[in-house]
């Protein structure tokens, strides 16, 4: 069965101790791993005992960040070599946090996804607009330009085997979701771009969306066709909470 994923995006949150309740809760609720693909993105410093915490259990991990580096005179990074020695599969490339606080611009994001691939990693690839490009209706205009640049300087294979994420920068963390008229649009519209390029490599790649997923929304968001699955910040980070929103989708 080609299950849908949920991706808990813990960011800069958490302790050993909440880590570990946070996975040893989660692992429990095993019948939620038959229906979706339950993955965790902790703080990298924590990946290894999750690593360690996580076995023989379905769920999977996702580094927030990865270095377009291998190694040298990078300090404070983290590679791919590394995250590969942990066995980590998943990696979150581009997110607008890191654009807007680390200043990470379109080749950082192509460098990166390379180096992922390089190494086995699945890229998760955000992809969005900001709040004026919405009002502005420019919405599939960007998502696009941001697809088509991986595409120009690289070539179409780049997206094989990716997570692309669609994760409108004006709904991250501010309560504001997109609707789901709106996400399946967009959602429509990256499948068919990457088709016309490629009838193929839209069958190696799931789009899934982020932005302000609650109790409230989560349902309809991950119950359209269109949708391949969720990337869920806030709602997330409270191991109940996110054990009650994924009981609604059960
Ligand atoms: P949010 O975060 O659910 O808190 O909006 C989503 C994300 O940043 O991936």
């Amino acid at each position: 069965m080609n299950k849908k994923i949920i991706i808990a995006n813990l960011k800069l949150n958490g302790n050993v101790k909440y880590i570990k309740k946070y996975i040893e809760i989660l692992k429990k609720y095993t019948y939620i791993n038959q229906k979706y693909r339950i993955l965790i993105a902790p703080p990298i410093l924590y990946l290894y005992l999750s690593n360690l915490i996580i076995k023989e259990s379905q769920i999977k991990l996702v580094s927030q960040n990865i270095d377009k580096n291998i190694s040298g005179s990078f300090t404070g990074e983290i590679s791919g070599e590394m995250l590969k020695d942990i066995n980590i599969k998943y990696v979150i490339i581009g997110h607008s946090e890191r654009k807007k606080y680390h200043k990470e611009n379109n080749i950082d994001i192509l460098n990166k996804i390379i180096i992922a691939k390089k190494f086995n990693i699945k890229p998760i690839i955000c992809i969005g607009e900001n709040i004026q490009d919405y009002e502005n209706k420019k919405s599939k205009k960007i998502c696009k330009k941001q697809i088509k640049f991986l595409i120009k300087n690289n070539n179409i294979n780049i997206l094989k085997n990716t997570i692309l994420a669609y994760e409108p920068i004006w709904a991250i963390g501010t309560g504001k979701n997109a609707n789901i008229k709106h996400i399946s649009k967009i959602h429509k519209y990256i499948i068919k771009y990457i088709t016309s390029i490629n009838k193929n490599i839209i069958k190696k790649i799931k789009i899934i969306y982020g932005g302000s997923i609650n109790k409230k929304n989560i349902y309809n968001i991950i119950n359209n066709k269109y949708i391949d699955g969720l990337l869920i910040g806030k709602s997330s980070w409270k191991i109940e909470n996110f054990i009650k929103i994924l009981n609604i989708i059960e």
